[in-house]
C-alpha cells in the first residue's frame, strides 16, 4: 500500500495548531493503518511487510518492544496484547536502557523497534546492538525511508501520515493499532480461536467510528480540563490494561501543559503515593468496564476518602457521585479499550494546555525527533 501525501498534510486548515489537527485526523489515520490488513474470514491480520509465514510466527517464543517516550508506552500496550492473545511472554523497555545494559539476546525472541520519525538515536542504537548480537529486529515505523526502517529491513509501517506536533497523537495511536494486529496474528497461529479472532477483527474495524464518537464529545472533555486547569500536579491511575493508558495520559499532559503529571499503578498507590493525595492533587482514574471494575471503584473510594478530586475515564456505569468528573468512552471489546481510552486523554491534555495558554505544538525543552544522545 502507498500513502499519498499532499501539501494539506502540512496545512493547518481551520485548526489553531497541529496537535489539534492531528488528534482530529485519527479516525482517518487509524483507517489507513487497518486498510487491507484485517482478514475477516479467518479472524486474523496480515502484515505483509513482516515477510513471516505461519511457521515463522510459531517459532517466536517471546516479544520485546522498545522505543522512546510515547513509542515506549505504545510498546507496553502492545506487550500486554501479545500476552493476552498469543500467551507469549512480552514486555517493553525504553530503547535508551536497552542499548546500554548488555541485554540477553535470544534467537526465538522477536524484537520490535518503535519510532514515529525512524530517526531517534537511542532506538537506532538499540536496533544495531540487538542485530550485532544476532537478534531478529522488525520496525514499527511511521516514516518510510528513515534510518530505523532501513536498518530493520522488515516491519510494519504505521501509515499515520506526517506528524508535526512535538507531542505524538496519531502516530502513537497507529502504533497501538499495529501492535493489536501483530498480537492477533501471533495469537491466531497459536490458541486464539477463530471466533475470538473475528470478535477482535470486528472491534478493530469499528475503531475509526468509535474514535469519531470520542471526538464528538470534545466540548465536554474541554470543560473537565478547564475545571482542573488550576492544578499544579495530577495523578494518572490505571491497572493492567489501564496502566499504559495512564502512562501515555500523564506523558501528554506533562509535555504540553508543564503540569507535573505522574502515572501510577492503582494497586501501588497504598505503598507510598497515597501520601501525596490532597484537594490540590486531582487523579485521573482509568476505569474500563472489565473484570477489574470493582477494584478500580475501590481505588476511587480510597482517593476520595483522602480528599483527592477524581476524574473517572470510563465506559462503565459508575455509582452516582463517585467521581467529581466523568469522561465517557464508547464501549468496545475489553482488550481494545486501552487503544480507545487514550484518545480522550489526548483531548484532555490538549484543552488543559490550551486553557493555560501554552505553545502546544512546540513545548519548551522538547524536540520532535531526538537524533542525538
Ligand atoms: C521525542 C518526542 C516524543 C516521541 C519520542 C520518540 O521525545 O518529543 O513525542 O515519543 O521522541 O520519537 P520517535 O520518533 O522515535 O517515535
Amino acid at each position: 500500500m502507498t500513502v499519498d501525501l499532499d501539501d494539506s498534510d502540512y496545512d493547518l486548515g481551520s485548526y489553531a495548531n497541529f496537535m489539534h489537527k492531528e488528534i482530529a485526523e485519527q479516525p482517518e489515520s487509524v483507517r489507513r493503518a487497518l486498510l487491507g490488513r484485517l482478514d475477516d474470514r479467518f479472524g486474523t491480520a496480515r502484515l505483509g511487510g513482516l515477510n513471516f509465514d505461519p511457521r515463522d510466527l510459531r517459532r517466536i517464543r517471546r516479544v520485546k518492544f522498545f522505543g522512546c517516550g510515547s513509542a515506549y508506552y505504545a510498546g507496553q500496550l502492545g506487550a500486554n496484547l501479545v500476552e493476552e492473545w498469543a500467551r507469549l511472554p512480552a514486555d517493553a523497555e525504553p530503547a535508551s536502557e536497552l542499548r546500554y545494559r548488555n541485554p540477553v539476546v535470544e534467537e526465538d525472541t522477536l524484537y520490535v523497534a518503535i519510532s514515529q520519525s525512524g530517526e531517534t538515536a537511542d532506538t537506532l542504537a538499540a536496533v544495531q546492538e540487538l542485530q550485532r548480537k544476532g537478534g531478529k529486529v522488525i520496525g514499527a515505523v511511521n516514516t518510510v525511508g528513515s534510518a530505523i526502517a532501513r536498518e530493520c529491513g522488515s516491519g510494519v509501517f504505521l501509515h499515520a501520515g506526517p506528524e508535526v506536533s512535538v507531542a505524538s497523537t496519531k502516530a502513537y495511536t497507529n502504533m497501538t493499532v499495529v501492535f493489536a494486529m501483530l498480537a492477533l496474528s501471533l495469537g491466531r497461529v497459536r490458541d486464539l480461536s477463530v471466533s475470538d479472532g473475528s470478535r477482535i477483527v470486528a472491534a478493530l474495524d469499528s475503531l475509526p467510528q468509535l474514535i469519531s464518537e470520542v471526538l464528538d464529545g470534545e466540548d465536554a472533555i474541554s470543560e473537565v480540563a478547564k475545571e482542573h486547569s488550576g492544578a499544579e500536579r495530577m495523578f494518572f491511575i490505571g491497572r493492567v490494561r489501564g496502566w499504559p493508558v495512564a502512562r501515555e495520559g500523564a506523558q501528554k499532559l506533562k509535555e504540553i501543559s508543564y503540569v507535573h503529571a505522574e502515572a501510577y499503578q492503582a494497586g501501588e498507590l497504598k505503598h507510598g503515593p497515597l501520601a501525596l493525595i490532597d484537594p490540590a492533587m486531582p487523579s485521573v482514574v482509568i476505569v474500563p468496564d472489565d473484570e477489574l471494575l470493582s477494584k478500580n471503584i475501590s481505588t476511587i473510594e480510597q482517593i476520595k476518602s483522602r480528599g483527592g478530586p477524581v476524574i473517572a475515564l470510563t465506559n462503565a456505569e459508575l455509582p452516582d457521585g463517585l467521581a467529581d468528573s466523568v469522561i465517557r468512552v464508547p464501549r468496545s471489546e475489553p482488550e481494545v479499550d486501552p487503544i480507545l481510552f487514550t484518545i480522550p486523554l489526548q483531548v484532555f491534555a490538549y484543552h488543559l494546555a490550551h486553557h493555560l495558554g501554552r505553545d502546544i505544538d512546540k513545548p519548551r525543552n522538547l524536540a520532535k525527533s531526538v537524533t542525538v544522545e
